[in-house]
């Protein structure tokens, strides 16, 4: 993706999430297994494929190539940042699989379909959401590849620290805790910034270790990912309230029915919708500090951020 060349988001896009749905259809247990008894494989399967928009994926490719392309030496997807990548969607699918079960959110629509505890049963569900975990870190550390050792736990440890009590486990602990209470502007950005930026931040901080970025884009990319992933649930919350079922592929209006603390509850919907503005212009500019050439991708990922319908 040279700095000067005409750039078509789209068609990068169709590209890398193509990688990646065929990584993820590699990766997650084999069909063949998927079909034996018990029923664990398949709703493995059942959480991963078939859905989703994998941002977070297209996140660790976009700021990879950012970074390889700045050091003048484009090139195709390296190995890591494609393992890194579908590490982190295995880890949201997880969290997903588990935010719907009775014990948290209580859903029973997610991505179009029945949730997987509705499908599977709950211990079923449980034991998915824990064994996709576990893949993720198997994903991040293969024998059969010549990655290198430091990278492998450098992205064994983003990932972890993203998806631990300092990050999304965390948020969502406070999330619950908070059901029919109110909370403080700052405290409400705090659970959003772990249940959900979290694990967006750490997905371009994995891209940018498999680029092997400059501490000066490393800061810039770290900056930009708390921006987004703020944002994301800033919008996940507005679109909780303006969009309906048949486009979200869950359930709408979930979060004042079950009395969660949310930017729209806490600040409005317009004022919501002009804070996730303002975190884009953010992320913009975090982009442009970043001392990168090539962001294209990651502005245009930016901008679907807080202008997605679902
Ligand atoms: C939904 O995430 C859960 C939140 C963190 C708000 P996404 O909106 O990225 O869900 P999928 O992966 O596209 O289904
Ligand atoms: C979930 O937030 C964040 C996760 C860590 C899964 P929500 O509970 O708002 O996500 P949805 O709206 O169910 O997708
Ligand atoms: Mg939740
Ligand atoms: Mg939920
Ligand atoms: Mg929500």
């Amino acid at each position: 993706m040279p700095g000067g060349a005409e750039f078509s988001f789209a068609t990068w896009m169709a590209a890398a999430l193509s990688k990646v749905e065929q990584a993820l259809e590699r990766w997650v247990v084999a069909p063949q297994v998927a079909q034996m008894a018990p029923d664990l494989p398949r709703a493995m399967r059942y959480a991963v494929l078939d859905g989703g928009k994998r941002l977070r994926p297209l996140l660790v490719l976009a700021a990879q190539e950012a970074c390889v392309a700045q050091a003048g030496t484009l090139g195709a997807t390296s190995e890591a940042a494609l393992r890194a990548a579908c590490a982190v969607e295995l880890i949201h699918a997880y969290s997903l699989v588990h935010d719907d079960m009775p014990c948290m959110d209580n859903d029973v629509l997610r991505r179009g379909k029945p949730t997987v505890h509705v499908e599977f049963g709950q211990a079923t569900a449980l034991l998915a959401g824990d064994a996709l975990q576990a893949l993720a870190f198997e994903l991040l550390t293969p024998a059969e590849q010549d990655i290198d050792p430091v990278i492998q736990a450098r992205l064994c440890a983003q990932l972890a620290r993203a998806a631990g009590h300092g990050g999304m486990a965390g948020g969502q602990a406070i999330d619950l805790a908070h059901v029919g209470r109110s909370l403080k502007r700052a405290e409400l950005q705090r659970m959003h910034e772990l249940k959900t930026g979290a694990l967006l931040q750490g997905s371009v901080v994995m891209g940018a270790l498999c680029g092997a970025a400059d501490a000066h884009a490393v800061a810039g990319l770290t900056a930009y990912g708390a921006a987004i992933g703020l944002a994301f649930q800033v919008v996940d919350d507005v679109l909780d309230v303006t969009a309906d079922s048949a486009t979200l592929g869950k359930t709408a209006g979930k979060d004042a029915h079950a009395n969660k603390p949310t930017y729209v509850s806490t600040m409005g919907l317009q004022a919501s919708q002009r804070y996730a503005h303002t975190l884009l212009l953010q992320a913009e500019k975090a982009l442009r500090d970043s001392g990168l050439r090539e962001t294209r991708a990651l502005q245009a990922l930016a901008r679907m951020v807080v202008e997605r319908a679902h």
